[in-house]
């Protein structure tokens, strides 16, 4: 059961390349800054149980349903053991990526049913926790490949063709439009500082820092 939170928990999206991660580093410090406790995770992961199917998700090949089914797995334990305590001592959690991923990449990008996403996060969710901010990184598919060329050796998800990535920003379009005051769309097609500003802006709107 998914008991009554009073931490803030804030998600991070976006198509691989957006540039999440920097962002997320900064905003920790400003919250720190002000005194808030802060927790920084990331999905699939966060637990040792859930790095190991993240290490399964982004490198083994498998259909999209056991993919769909490992997130939420996944998920799952994230939930139970790291994010629902942090929130019940008041902590302000930061995840880079919790479930509009799932419905982007398995829903929109694999093809996978939607209505037995929205079926596994109500179920994982305990029809309750929701974020309370989600900052979608929206960056242009084709961008995100010219970023993402040269880079790391790709996993599974980084070496999909551009046309995969175009579907998954338009899955994360399909959850903002569904839930807006949730999110806040950031134009990650500029420079660094401009991003920032823009994610700083948003957290600002929100409250959450002053
Ligand atoms: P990242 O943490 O480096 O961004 O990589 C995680 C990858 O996993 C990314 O390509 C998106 C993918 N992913 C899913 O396909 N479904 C999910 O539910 C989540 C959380 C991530």
């Amino acid at each position: 059961m998914i008991e009554a939170m009073n931490g803030l928990f804030i998600t991070f999206e976006g198509i691989d390349g957006a540039g999440k991660s920097t962002h997320i580093e900064r905003l920790a410090q400003a919250l720190r800054a002000q005194g808030r406790v802060v927790t920084l995770t990331r999905e699939p992961g966060g637990t040792p149980l859930a790095e190991q199917l993240r290490q399964m998700v982004l490198n083994d090949p498998m259909d999209a349903m056991t993919e769909a089914l490992l997130v939420f797995a996944a998920r799952r334990d994230h939930i139970h053991r790291v994010i629902q305590p942090a929130l019940a001592r008041g902590e302000v959690l930061l995840c880079d990526r919790f479930t509009d991923a799932s419905f982007a990449y398995q829903g929109a990008g694999r093809g996978f049913d939607w209505d037995i996403l929205v079926t596994l996060e109500r179920w994982v969710q305990g029809g309750v926790l929701q974020p309370d901010l989600t900052i979608w990184f929206d960056l242009p598919a084709n961008v995100a490949a010219l970023r993402l060329a040269g880079a790391r050796t790709p996993d599974k998800f980084e070496s999909q063709p551009q046309a995969f990535f175009e579907r998954v920003a338009g899955g994360y379009a399909s959850r903002m439009s569904a839930d807006p005051g949730r999110f806040a769309r950031i134009n990650a097609d500029q420079d660094a500082q401009s991003v920032w500003s823009e994610v700083d802006r948003a957290v600002r709107e929100k409250g959450i820092l002053s």
